[in-house]
Parts: C-alpha cells; sequence; structure tokens
C-alpha cells in the first residue's frame, strides 16, 4: 500500500496546494509514482497550475463514484510519473464509505497519494483516512495562522489523528521580534510533530503564478528535505538563517 499524504489548515491561502505540488514534484524525483487529488470542490486550482486544465473531463468525483480510474487521471507530462485527479468545479457531497473505500484502492495503485483539501474545519473526510496516512498541517508563522492550525490540530485530535506541521512562508529575519520569537513557541502552540519549513520565496510565488515548477536554491531543498523525510528518512534541520 503507498503513502497516503494530506494537507488541512485552519486558515486559508497558506500554502497547501504550494506543499501539494512541490512535495509531488519532489518524491517524484526520489522515483516514485505519485498521485495529486484535489478536494477543493468548486474553488479547484491544481489542474490549472499543473496546466493540464484543457484537457479535464472527469474528476475526482466521477472516479470515486466509479467511473474507470484512466478516464478520470490526467498525466502532468509523459517523461513524468506524476497524474491528477482534478476536483470537481462545483460543490459536492462525498459518501464516507465509498471514499474509504476509494482511498484504499487508489493507494494500491500509487506510490504515494497526495490529498490537497481546502482550508476551514471541516475534518470529516480527514477522519476516515487509513490510520497510517501523514496529515499535514500547513501553518504561516503569524497568529492568526497559528491559532487557527491549532484548532484544527484538536479536531483532528478528536478523530485520533495527529497531524504534523509544515511551517509555510518562513522569514527568519521577520519571525524575529515578531508574536513569535522563535519556532518552539509555534510548535508549542499547535501542539504538532515539525515535519518541515519552507521560506517565503519569491521563486515560489513566481512557480505558482507561472506554472513552471522547475524551482532552485533554498526552496528546492526545503521541499527535497521534506520528501525524504515523508519517505522515511532522518533529515535534520539546517540553521534557521539558511532555511
Ligand atoms: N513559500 C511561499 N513563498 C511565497 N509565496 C507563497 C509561498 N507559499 C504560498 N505562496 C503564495 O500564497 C498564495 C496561496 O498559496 P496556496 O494557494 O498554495 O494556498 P492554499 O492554502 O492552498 O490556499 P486555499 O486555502 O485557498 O486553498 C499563492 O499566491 C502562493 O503563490
Ligand atoms: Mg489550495
Amino acid at each position: 500500500m503507498g503513502l497516503v499524504i494530506a494537507t488541512c489548515s485552519g486558515k486559508g491561502g497558506v500554502g497547501k496546494s504550494m506543499f501539494s505540488v512541490n512535495t509531488a514534484i519532489a518524491l517524484e524525483k526520489e522515483g516514485k509514482k505519485v498521485l495529486l487529488i484535489d478536494m477543493d470542490a468548486g474553488m479547484r486550482c491544481l489542474d490549472l497550475l499543473l496546466g493540464v486544465n484543457e484537457k479535464l473531463v472527469f474528476d475526482v468525483f466521477d472516479a470515486i463514484s466509479g467511473k474507470q480510474l484512466e478516464d478520470c487521471l490526467l498525466r502532468i507530462s509523459e517523461e513524468k510519473e506524476l497524474y491528477l485527479l482534478a476536483a470537481p468545479s462545483t460543490k459536492v457531497q462525498i459518501d464516507k464509505e465509498k471514499w474509504e473505500q476509494f482511498i484504499k484502492y487508489i493507494s494500491e495503485k500509487f506510490d504515494v497519494v497526495i490529498i490537497d483539501f481546502p482550508a476551514g474545519n471541516d475534518v470529516s473526510l480527514l477522519y476516515c483516512l487509513p490510520y497510517d496516512a501523514q496529515i499535514i498541517c500547513v501553518a504561516n508563522p503569524d497568529a492568526v495562522s497559528v491559532r487557527d492550525a491549532s484548532a484544527i490540530g484538536s479536531l483532528l485530535l478528536k478523530g485520533n489523528k495527529k497531524p504534523k506541521l509544515v511551517i509555510n512562508k518562513y522569514n527568519y529575519y521577520f519571525i524575529k521580534g515578531n508574536t513569535f520569537s522563535n519556532l518552539d513557541d509555534i510548535i508549542n502552540e499547535t501542539g504538532m510533530q515539525l515535519l518541515g519549513i519552507v521560506p517565503f520565496s519569491e521563486g515560489l510565488e513566481y512557480a505558482f503564478c507561472t506554472g513552471d515548477f522547475k524551482i532552485k536554491g533554498r526552496e528546492k531543498r526545503a521541499f527535497r528535505r521534506i520528501a525524504k523525510r515523508l519517505d522515511g528518512k532522518s533529515i535534520p534541520l539546517p540553521k534557521l538563517k539558511k532555511i
């Protein structure tokens, strides 16, 4: 069975989709066959970001409802083992039993499945993920985002899920002298184990605007570390000034 990873956040716009795409690309580079699932029904974005929106006919809801998987999958490029199941264009009600079965079925077919959920406190589909799924809560190093991450963490704990934390849009010089003067404060406030830190970066903003995800430098190294940790390797945090 492949690794199932799911993103969540309390506050919107913190970088869940950014995390999902770059982590998928980094894991594909590690030799994995990766499936991205966009669960932001009505507000889908991964098809556009990855440049396959013109090819989109069937979405993840069709696949869950029994449509042939091959007809719903969008391959991101012929050279890459990277696939997408797009979100429906409107809000839909997903049957929890069917969802649970679908995730089990799909995780047999891919090495890694990354599910990009919308922001907010509806965690009902996250509760249904397999017990060993990695739930990643993305937060920015600001008071609002951290408080909302903490709220989501509490909700997930009620369903026996233990999310890990990714701090995105990190800037060493900005965080100093801010509400959170160090990382330990953020980790304590959310009560989550830290999976990784991604810098605030123009390169990532450029990638998001252009769909050209050939990132370099600090941001590339940040996602490579995260991918390796998700793959079970022990990779230490670099010096915070270098992130
Ligand atoms: N590390 C980063 N550095 C700079 N900009 C970033 C970074 N991460 C995300 N962004 C920018 O933040 C914005 C929101 O990112 P993204 O759509 O990934 O967030 P999200 O959490 O998925 O949002 P939503 O809650 O709407 O689904 C985008 O404009 C993106 O370019
Ligand atoms: Mg998103």
